[in-house]
C-alpha cells in the first residue's frame, strides 16, 4: 500500500467514526422523540408477608403460593404486564401507630408496587390508592379456645373487655365506632404470635381481625363488615397500577375464569375464599 491509498484508509475510518459520534442511531433516536412514559417493560412487584395462608404464603419447601398469586399471575396475563412476587415484612406495606393506620416505608419508597389482599377501609382511604375488591373479608373476633371471659361479639358494650389487633389492621379502633360499639383499651400487638400471647395469658380477652380461622384460638362465628365492599391490590396513592389491573381484571371475572380459581383453589387449599 503506497502512502495516499494509507492515508485514505485513515480518512475513511475517521469519517466512519465521526458519523456514528454525530448522527444520532434509531436507539438514541428513539430514547430522543418518545413522550416520557413508564416504560413497558416494567416488572410490577407485588409484596407477599409469606404468612397468610391460603393467600399468600411461603409453602415447606420455600416457594411462594396462595390464591393472590395464582390471581395476580393470571390477570397480569391478562393485561399483558409482566408482574413478580417479592417477600416483604407485612409492616412495610401498612403499620399502626397511636391508633392511626399509616402507610408503609417499602410502599411509600416504591420497594414494591402494590400489597394484596388489604381490605378497603375508610381510613385506609386517607392513606392509600386501591384497585377493585376482588375478596370480601369480614372482620371476627378470635378468643381462647371455650371463649373463657365469655366474650359475646353482638353486645354494644366491649368496655368490660380488652381487645387486641395486629399493628396495621383495619379491624381497629375507627372501625369499632363505625359499628357503634363502646370499648376500653386495645392493645396494638406487633404481630399474630403476640396477639395470640396476649389471649392465651389473659391480659386480652378478644383478637378483632380479618381472618376466619386462627391456629390455636376459636374464631366467633357473628362477622362484623369494617371494609368499603372487600379487598383488593393496596397502592401508593397515585400508581398507574390500578389503570391497567381494573380492565383486566373486569375482563377476567366477565369471562369466568376468576370464579373458576376461586373453586379451584378453594379446593386446593381446602378453604373457603370468599371471592366478589
Ligand atoms: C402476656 O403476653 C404478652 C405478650 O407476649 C406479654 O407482653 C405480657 O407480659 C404477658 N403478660 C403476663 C401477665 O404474662
Ligand atoms: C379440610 O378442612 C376441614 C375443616 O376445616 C377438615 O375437617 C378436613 O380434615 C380438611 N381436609 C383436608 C384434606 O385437609
Amino acid at each position: 500500500m503506497g502512502w495516499n491509498a494509507r492515508g485514505l484508509c485513515l480518512g475513511l475510518v475517521c469519517a466512519l467514526a465521526c458519523v456514528s459520534v454525530v448522527a444520532p442511531n434509531s436507539y438514541l433516536l428513539s430514547i430522543l422523540t418518545s413522550p416520557f412514559v413508564q416504560p413497558d417493560n416494567k416488572v410490577w412487584l407485588f409484596a407477599i408477608s409469606g404468612r397468610r395462608k391460603p393467600f399468600q404464603f411461603l409453602n415447606d419447601i420455600g416457594e411462594i403460593e396462595g390464591f393472590n398469586v395464582d390471581l395476580i399471575k393470571e390477570v397480569c396475563e391478562v393485561a399483558g404486564k409482566d408482574c413478580k412476587m417479592v417477600l416483604s415484612e407485612f409492616t412495610e406495606c401498612t403499620f399502626t401507630s397511636r391508633n392511626i393506620n399509616y402507610p408503609g416505608r417499602g410502599l411509600m419508597a416504591g420497594w414494591f408496587d402494590a400489597c394484596p389482599g388489604y381490605a378497603i377501609s375508610v381510613d385506609r382511604l386517607s392513606a392509600f390508592d386501591f384497585t377493585l375488591p376482588f375478596v370480601q373479608n369480614d372482620a371476627t373476633f378470635a378468643v381462647a379456645p371455650g371463649n373463657p371471659s365469655g366474650f359475646d361479639p353482638s353486645a354494644e358494650d366491649f368496655s368490660s373487655f380488652v381487645l387486641t389487633h395486629l399493628t396495621g389492621a383495619y379491624t381497629n379502633a375507627a372501625c369499632l365506632r363505625r359499628l357503634h360499639k363502646t370499648f376500653g383499651d386495645i392493645i396494638i400487638a406487633r404481630d399474630l404470635p403476640e396477639a395470640k400471647a396476649l389471649l392465651l395469658n389473659g391480659t386480652a380477652q378478644a383478637i378483632f381481625s380479618p381472618r376466619s380461622a386462627i391456629p390455636d384460638l376459636e374464631v366467633l362465628p357473628d362477622h362484623v363488615i369494617c371494609s368499603e365492599g372487600g379487598a383488593g391490590m393496596m397502592v401508593k396513592k397515585g400508581s398507574p397500577l390500578p389503570d391497567w389491573w381494573n380492565p383486566a381484571f373486569r375482563s377476567y371475572f366477565r369471562s369466568g375464569r376468576f370464579h373458576s380459581l376461586c373453586r379451584r383453589d378453594g379446593r386446593k387449599y381446602n378453604r373457603t375464599i370468599n371471592c366478589v
